[in-house]
């Protein structure tokens, strides 16, 4: 496996790379969801192809009063999973290669990325499709794989790859969670004991809510259970619409039950899918 640490050894990696060429962005501190899309990604690339796993802490996504300083930084045991689950390269570039001095261009989706999670880290998504764009630009992936469980993340960058032309096939991935229910997350570390145990209600509770009757009484049980098993009230809880994540009233086509909850000082958010209800006659 190739470690590529500046946009000279991607771009040299890249023009020898065979096709076709699976790209898995991260921020690093890789636990079991980052391996599976990298095992998704090696399927994907077949024996013969090139899985690029990208690893660097974006700054632009990080809100003032967020992580961005404390982030987990664990380069050497993600080079060694990544290898583990067969990459054959990782892009772990500088953030000044990143954001040059004088860089000025950031790419911005205005409506998937406006709710949810947005609506609580105004410049969250800017930066997230600044810099998928700038790894799309210098790794030139044929297909790029995002997990579900930032679920809004993956809409808004599908979206992107729609409206910028860029060719590239965004490949959502199943959420990985731990064996009582919590999503898998770079952050759960920041838990402690006490708290991990609280954590493990948020996922029990959304599902246990999706099986209330209609979209309003899913969110009020959600509110409710999310409220009484972590100890703290969600930043927020929506019903959506699948692709348009616009807030639904009715049940008739694919949606999903999206949450955010902080637990002490760590920011946990999941999701639940529900397939389309048919009105029984
Ligand atoms: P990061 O949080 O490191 O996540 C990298 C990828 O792993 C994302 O696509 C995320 O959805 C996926 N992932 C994380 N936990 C997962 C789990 N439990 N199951 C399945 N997939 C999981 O998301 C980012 O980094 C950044 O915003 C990035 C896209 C790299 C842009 O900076």
């Amino acid at each position: 496996m190739r470690t590529l640490g500046t946009l000279a050894d991607a771009a040299a990696f890249r023009s020898t790379a065979p096709s076709p060429v699976i790209l898995v962005p991260t921020m690093g501190a890789l636990h079991a969801g980052h391996a599976a899309l990298i095992d998704a990604a090696r399927a994907r690339a077949g024996k013969n192809g090139t899985v690029i796993v990208s690893i660097f802490v974006n700054p632009t996504q990080f809100g003032p009063n967020e992580d961005l300083a404390k982030y987990p930084r664990t380069l050497e045991a993600d080079l060694e999973i990544c290898a583990a689950h067969g990459a054959d390269a990782v892009f772990a570039p500088a953030a000044e290669e990143m954001y040059p001095p004088g860089d000025s261009t950031f790419i911005e989706e205005t409506t998937l990325a406006r709710g949810l999670c947005g609506a609580q880290r105004p410049g969250h998504f800017r930066g997230v499709c600044t810099v998928v764009a700038k790894l799309f630009n210098i790794l030139r992936p044929d297909a790029a794989i995002f997990g579900e469980k930032d679920y809004q993340q993956l809409a808004v960058i599908r979206r992107m790859a729609r409206d910028l032309f860029l060719g590239i096939e965004i490949v959502g991935h199943p959420t990985v969670r731990e064996p009582d229910g919590l999503a898998m997350s770079s952050r759960n570390r920041y838990l402690s004991a006490e708290e991990r145990q609280r954590a493990a209600a948020f996922p029990a509770a959304l599902k246990q809510a999706t099986e209330e009757p209609d979209p309003r009484s899913i969110v009020t049980r959600a509110n409710e259970l999310i409220t009484q098993g972590t100890g703290s009230a969600p930043e927020y809880v929506e019903l959506v619409d699948a692709e348009t994540l616009e807030p639904l009233a009715s049940l008739d086509r694919p949606a999903v039950l999206a949450a955010a909850v902080k637990i002490g000082e760590t920011r946990l958010i999941d999701n639940v899918r529900l397939a389309p209800r048919h009105a029984k006659v």
